[in-house]
């Protein structure tokens, strides 16, 4: 039965260009589950944009000397090239300074201040003392009351994970010049999280199949809930839509609040664009409809707290009437990766200790890197890159795995045969054998991304590869000269194991399964790849880039499927390219230089 899935990704700082570490986190996992989800037979709904407001955007724009808007419109493009580039299947990635997300973000707004979950309260706030704008909450640095960590940030402890407002801090000092900053009263609005407190324990605890270290860090941090304030000092965001602040411009809703609304505004625009502005309900507003959100562990807190509690207090829970959207649906799993550490240091642009996607994606192609970060990433633990390990997984596991699976067994029915071989007499129970076992890997590898566990699932797959290159060595067909019979029957099983393979790949390496789906004779598209298409803004403001795509019209299905014996075989292009020692140190040397 074909269920409908929403694969909800998190929102990039419209920053900078991406590096490895961001898509580590949420790109490469979110673009295998849903080619997986599609492949399986259920209907994806895949969103995500840029995340353009806030301080993060503010900062790096007074760095750049531009303004805000000039920066995100760089930025946005910028990645969504990036991402674009690595293959990632969003039905929509657009950005929230769109017209259409300022509405659905102020619809949401007014439904929880009509409902009572947002109040209005001065506050101290904290204020750069060399410029006097205001500091984002993440730009102030100093130490945890909590727990005595001495980096703790304005918005959060990483240390012991605790949310925190930039006046807890001890030694408060502002991250942009080492100073301490100015508090000053203003006026804020908050959200009443401690409201949901109750509605939040009882649908953490229904939760089944989240990884255990990500329920429990939200669980914990139910346990101590605070209003939290979602305006700030600034003039850069979503206005407040209520009477006598809408129209001023040093307040605005903070970035946070927006951005996660963005999942909900971004199905909606795809539903607009789509021609039945109504076709986001069956993802939002279903029983039977599931989401999933991915994104690095330092998000969590937003998409296990205070996102829920959002969709909550909109929908009139627990109480109060439903917004103008009407019920909205929790999510049902928060899909949090690791930190990816880079040759053991943390990932950082401005200390250049950083690889950007680009550079990786020109220098590798796509699917070498979407290859180690399935293989190697951060799923449930924290790993680290290094450059060592990707030109090993690279040339043993793609290029003398993989890669010569393909290349040898093309390449001997090119040179013999011209075509796909009848299969023959099966005569030999290892033709039956490896045959089962490929099949039967379709539901192993499939319950393993249903579930998210993406690098068992890559393992699993690798060691059928592993299999068929076995038999292809034993029963060694190039020696068969005497007995084309034989020979035929041999390449037919090494055929369909690489069809097989090439689809159970599919979901981590949509490039060269598109390349092996054609080289066995598939017409068309296997695997659909994102497009960067200009749009108008649907309701008036400027055009922009969208990632949109056809991947609902591809060929690929999740299960083995015979092979067409007479379809014509050529010679074999080579799907990866084998990399020198030598890169190593060439990417070592440019990390130092930074
Ligand atoms: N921009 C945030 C980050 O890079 C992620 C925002 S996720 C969202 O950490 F859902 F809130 F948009
Ligand atoms: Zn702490």
């Amino acid at each position: 039965m074909s269920r409908n899935i929403l694969t909800a990704v998190a929102w990039p700082y419209a920053n900078g260009p991406r590096h490895v570490g961001h898509v580590a986190g949420f790109g490469v996992p979110s673009d295998i589950f849903s080619r997986y989800q599609r492949m399986a037979g259920n209907t994806v709904l895949m969103v995500s944009g840029t995340d353009e407001h806030g301080t993060p955007i503010q900062v790096q724009a007074d760095r750049e000397g531009v303004t805000a808007r000039e920066l995100a419109d760089r930025y946005n493009r910028v990645i969504a090239e990036d991402l674009q580039g690595l293959g990632l299947s969003y039905d929509l990635f657009t950005r929230t300074t769109t017209r259409n997300h300022y509405a659905v973000v102020q619809e949401l707004f007014t439904a929880l201040h009509r409902n009572g979950y947002v109040t209005e309260h001065s506050q101290l706030s904290a204020i750069d003392a060399a410029t006097g704008r205001g500091l984002p909450d993440r730009y102030v640095e100093g130490t945890c009351p909590i727990c005595g960590y001495d980096g703790a940030r304005g918005d959060q402890c990483d240390n012991c994970g605790n949310q925190l407002d930039p006046q807890d801090l001890i030694d408060p000092r502002s991250k942009i010049d080492g100073q301490p900053p100015k508090f000053v009263e203003s006026a804020q609005f908050f959200l009443d999280l401690p409201a949901f407190a109750e509605a939040l324990a009882g649908w953490l605890q229904t939760r089944e199949g989240w990884r255990p270290n990500v329920l429990k860090f939200s669980q914990n941090l139910i346990d101590d809930l605070k209003p939290r304030a979602i305006s700030r000092d600034l003039d850069w965001g979503v206005p407040i839509p209520l009477p006598g602040w809408e129209d001023r411009d040093d307040k605005r809703l903070y970035v946070w609040f927006d951005a996660v609304i963005g999942y909900l505004s971004a199905s909606i625009e795809w539903a607009r664009r789509t021609g039945d502005p109504e076709a986001w309900r069956a993802f939002w507003q279903n029983p039977e409809a599931t989401s999933f959100y991915f994104m690095g562990k330092d998000n969590v807190v937003f998409h296990s707290v205070i996102w829920p509690a959002i969709l909550l207090g909109a929908s009139g829970k627990p109480h109060g009437d439903a917004g103008a959207h009407g019920e909205l649906d929790l999510p049902s799993e928060v899909v949090s990766s690791e930190y990816l550490t880079m040759e053991g240091r943390k990932f950082s642009s401005s200390r250049s200790v950083v690889i950007y996607v680009r550079d990786v994606l020109e220098r590798y192609g796509p699917d070498a890197l979407r290859y180690y970060l399935a293989a190697a990433g951060p799923e449930s633990s924290d790993t680290d890159f290094t450059w060592e390990q990707f030109v090993t997984r690279n040339n043993t596991e793609l290029v003398a795995g993989w890669g010569n699976l393909v290349n040898r067994t093309l390449s001997l029915v090119a040179k013999n045969i011209g075509a796909i071989p009848p299969a023959g007499d099966l005569t030999t129970a290892e033709d039956k054998v490896v045959l089962e076992a490929s099949k039967a890997a379709f539901d192993t590898v499939g319950g393993l991304l249903g579930r998210n566990q993406q690098k068992a699932a890559l393992h699993e797959t690798m060691r059928v590869v592993g299999d068929a290159n076995k038999y292809l060595s034993d029963q060694a067909p190039w020696k068969l000269k005497d007995d084309p019979d034989r020979r035929a029957t041999v390449l037919h099983v090494a055929l369909q194991l690489i069809d097989d393979a090439k689809t159970l790949l599919t979901p981590f390496l949509p490039h060269s399964s598109q390349a092996v789906y054609a080289m066995l004779g598939g017409q068309g598209v296997w695997s659909g790849l994102p497009e960067l298409v200009e749009v108008e803004d649907l309701d008036g403001g400027p055009a922009y880039p969208v990632l949109m795509g056809d991947y609902a019209g591809a060929e690929a299905v999740w299960q083995s499927r015979p092979i067409t014996p007479g379809v014509e075989i050529g010679p074999p292009t080579p799907l990866f390219a084998k990399l020198d020692p030598s890169v190593v140190e060439e990417e070592l040397a440019r990390l130092e230089q930074g």
